[in-house]
């Protein structure tokens, strides 16, 4: 999972930095799909924006899930390992001209395309002044590339924690530079079993995203000991690794892209409550769902446990609900926590492009 599991002799910056700045090219050049892997359809206000991304940037694409949370419109989002920037393009046109995005890569490679088209979408989006910038540094070590504390409303990844060797490192500084109420939205890859340490040395699997992947309930415990809320399933899909030697080498482990959402929250406990979703956010106006289970309908009053009321009263949601503490009423809205996401693909019978 974490400096336990992260393999020795491989020295994974520099491979993933040559990997992502010159072994490739385009998508097309990887050799498994776990980077392309895509759970979920988007809602199509989403794919408007994405249509809209330049195309030597979406060229460049290497990201295994949607990273686009709901309540966007005026907010502070950064994007750890934000490649060539079709993510943060696409969330440049969701936050509008009131917010701003922030795209953070080590790669001078990726960095550059991404740079390239600030202008370009400035204009497409008719926005007096860029609301996207990109900073070349770590996400391990935030502080050293100038990003200061409770400065982001929302932190997105797309594909990029599991190339971390210190994962612990990336979720603290993630903590520390979200806003409280705060979210980490991120898409990742996911192992069915604790890696063992000779499989991670693998220098073309950690790079194109498959051995450096956490066990799954290992995100669970990190994120507990981190500080941040139990991480909420939205979205997962079973990716197949076809390349025969890479199946050979990996022997019976299974992998999964997976979106999820975890908040920082302030350390006062809430009660269960009553909450009314009142509508009002762009695309969900009359139903919003909240994650893999949890889908609340405009104007319908739901009994929600006290984790999810913490979410809700603290978090960018909160305008957007009427919430009454200590109340039950309405049917009980909850998602099984510490969801399986094999198990999540399993029950929707496919194994690619679940939900
Ligand atoms: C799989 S690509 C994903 C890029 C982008 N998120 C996308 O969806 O196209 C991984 C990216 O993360 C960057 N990266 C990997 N490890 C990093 C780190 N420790 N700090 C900053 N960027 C990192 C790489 O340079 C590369 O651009």
């Amino acid at each position: 999972m974490t400096d336990a599991s992260a393999p020795a002799g491989l020295n994974t910056e520099e491979a993933v930095k040559s990997y992502y700045g010159k072994t490739l090219k385009t998508s097309s050049d990887l050799k498994t799909s776990a980077c392309t892997s895509q759970p979920g359809q988007l809602p199509k206000f989403i794919r408007a924006a994405l249509g809209s991304v330049h195309d030597e940037v979406t060229s460049r694409y290497y990201g295994c899930g949607p990273v686009f949370p709901t309540a966007l419109k005026g907010a502070s989002v950064l994007d750890l390992g934000s490649g060539s920037g079709q993510d943060c393009y696409v969330l440049s046109k969701l936050v509008g001209p009131e917010g701003r995005v922030v795209g953070l890569d080590m790669t001078d490679e990726q960095l550059e395309v991404a740079n390239k088209y600030i202008d370009y979408h400035t204009k497409l989006f008719n926005y007096s002044t860029p609301n996207v910038s990109f900073v070349k540094g770590y996400m391990e070590k935030m502080q050293e590339a100038g990003l200061e504390s409770n400065q982001f409303d929302i932190i997105v990844s797309n594909c990029v924690i599991n190339l971390s060797k210190d994962k612990r490192a990336v979720l603290s500084e993630a903590l520390r530079v979200l806003k409280v109420g705060g979210e980490l939205y991120f898409s990742d890859v996911y192992a069915d079993q604790d890696l063992p340490p000779g499989i991670r040395e693998h220098e073309e699997l950690w790079c194109e995203c498959v051995v450096g992947a956490l066990y799954w309930k290992d995100l669970y415990k990190l994120a507990k000991e981190i500080g941040f809320s139990t991480p909420r399933l939205v979205t997962a899909g079973i990716f197949d690794i076809e390349d025969k030697s890479y199946k050979e080498f990996l022997g019976d482990a299974k992998f999964v892209s997976v979106t999820y959402r975890l908040f920082k929250l302030p350390e006062t406990s809430s009660e269960d409550a009553t909450v009314t979703y009142n509508g009002g956010i762009e695309g969900f106006e009359e139903e919003f769902n909240f994650d893999h289970g949890i889908v609340f309908k405009k104007g319908e009053e739901c009994n929600v446990k006290a984790g999810l009321v913490s979410i809700l009263t603290h978090s960018r949601y909160q305008k957007y609900f009427t919430i009454c503490p200590g109340e039950k009423k309405g049917p009980g809205k909850c998602s099984k926590l510490e969801k399986d996401p094999f198990e999540y693909c399993a029950e929707r019978g496919n194994k690619k492009g679940c939900c």
